[in-house]
């Protein structure tokens, strides 16, 4: 397992200690990434900190996502593959339950930098 991680991430290492990701990779804005996830209803599937309503239950919290060093458990949870998983999961895991997202790729940055804001459960 470590040493997938290690192969399909290079950065990334055997050590996922949360020093190690690279957020500041990202080139977005977290205020504009919080405005677009309101406004495309992430929060109808998932509970995310900063909006109040809805508290979706399909999907997991969002809450500490910035800490988690894997993407839905198996894919390493870096700026480009996640700017990818919220624009089309389906084409990094065909049978992933979470829908392509009708997202620019700008939007996505800001919408991951947002997400890499949350390392606090
Ligand atoms: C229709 C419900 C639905 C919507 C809407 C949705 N997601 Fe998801 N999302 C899921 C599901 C289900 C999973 C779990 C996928 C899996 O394990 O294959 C998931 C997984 C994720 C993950 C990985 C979570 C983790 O703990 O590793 C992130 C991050 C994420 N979604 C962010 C978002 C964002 C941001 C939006 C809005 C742009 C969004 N999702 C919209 C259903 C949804």
């Amino acid at each position: 397992m470590l040493a997938a991680l290690a192969v399909a991430a290079p950065g990334l290492g055997a050590c996922v200690d949360k020093a190690d990701l690279p957020r500041p990779v990202v080139q977005g804005d977290p205020a504009r990434g919080l405005a677009v996830i309101q406004s495309v209803g992430c929060a109808a599937c998932h509970k995310t900190p900063g909006v109040a309503w809805p508290e979706g239950r399909t999907a997991g919290d969002l809450a500490g996502f910035g800490a988690r060093p894997m993407i839905a458990g198996r894919l390493p949870n870096q700026p480009d593959v996640l700017t990818r998983w919220l624009i089309d999961a389906p084409s990094l895991d065909p049978g992933t339950a979470m829908p392509p997202m009708p997202l620019t790729q700008a939007q996505a940055r800001d919408v991951a930098a947002y997400l890499y804001s949350l390392d606090e459960d």
